[in-house]
This record gives C-alpha cells, structure tokens and sequence, in this order.
C-alpha cells in the first residue's frame, strides 16, 4: 500500500486517496440507517473518479473486511473505473482480483483490464516496504494507471453530461 501511494503521489494524474477498511469505524452489519462511518464513506467514494483496490489472498479469496466496506456503498460506485493490485504466496492475489471482478460488475463498474500483482510479497519488499527491484511493477501500474486515467475521464465527463441512471 506505502509503494502504491507513493508511486500515485508522483504521477501528475492522481491525487489518492486511501481508504483503509481497518481504520473506519463499519459495523457489524449491514444497518437500515446508514452510521456515521458508512455515511462518510459513501460521500469519500462519491468524490472519487476511479479506484485502485489493493487486496491480499486468504484461502484463494479476499478477505471479508473488504467485501463490506465495497458493501457498504452503493450507487457511489457506479460509472467509474477499478483497477487492482494484489498480493500474497504464490498467485500473488490474482484469484482474490477474479472473485472481486465479479463484485464489481455487479456495482456497474467499469474494470481495468491490467492490474499490478506481487507473488511471494514478503520477499519482493525489503524491511523499508521498498521494492527490492521495482521496474518490472513499475510497468505494470504504469499500464494500469493509463487506463485508469483514460476511463476516468471519459466517464466523469459522460456522468457531468448525462446521469448514468437515466442512461438505462
Ligand atoms: C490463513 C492464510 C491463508 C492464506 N491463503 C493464501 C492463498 O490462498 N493464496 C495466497 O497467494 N496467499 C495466501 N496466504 C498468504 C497471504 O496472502 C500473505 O501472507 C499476505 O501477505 C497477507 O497480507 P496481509 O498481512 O496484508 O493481510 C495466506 C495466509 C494465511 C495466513
């Protein structure tokens, strides 16, 4: 997450964001009346033109603080553009980004097809969190982060033009 941000914070596209699943106070439960936490982050989702998911894999699946906080929010989602970065032993999270593919077609996403993976993670990071050799990720979120910043565009400016709810 530290390398992802700071590699965004380079990139004279991106202004990120991070939102940390363990760092808002969600409930327990999906509730009828929206807390304080969900309420805020559905208004940080909303502000947002696109979103980068950073997962880890546990037992071949993502972990579940994440599906409810993407739970959590609904219509915020909608028309903008997902890519994702993944890690963990040996598919480097890339059956975590399947599964979460399927979720977020259901939130009439628009996915990225390129995406960031790091297999064995625990190796490929020093005691710093820096990347022992950085330039094969590098180009991978740079591929990314391309069609990131394409979709996001042409789809804040089709949302300003055209509600995507009425487009139906
Ligand atoms: C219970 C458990 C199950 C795991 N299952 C997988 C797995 O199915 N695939 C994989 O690539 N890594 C797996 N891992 C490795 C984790 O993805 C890896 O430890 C990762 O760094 C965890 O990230 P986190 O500490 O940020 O949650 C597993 C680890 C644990 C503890």
């Amino acid at each position: 997450m530290n390398w992802l941000v700071h590699e965004l914070a380079a990139h004279p596209h991106f202004l990120p964001e991070v939102i940390d699943p363990l760092e808002l106070d969600l409930p327990m439960r999906h509730e009828k009346q929206a807390s304080p936490a969900v309420a805020e982050l559905r208004q940080r989702v909303a502000r947002a033109d696109g979103f980068i998911v950073v997962t880890p894999e546990y037992n071949h699946g993502y972990p579940a603080p994440l599906k409810f906080l993407i739970d959590s929010v609904g219509a915020e989602w909608e028309a903008k553009p997902v890519g994702f970065v993944s890690y963990g032993g040996v598919s480097g999270g890339l059956r975590a980004v399947e599964q979460l593919r399927q979720v977020f077609v259901e939130l009439h996403t628009v996915l990225v097809r390129d995406s960031v993976s790091f297999a064995t993670a625990w190796e490929q990071f020093d005691e710093q969190g820096q990347l022992r050799q950085p330039e094969r990720a590098r180009r991978s979120l740079e591929a990314m982060l391309q069609r990131l910043h394409w979709w996001g565009q042409a789809l804040r400016t089709a949302r300003t033009s055209r509600p995507y709810r009425t487009a139906a």
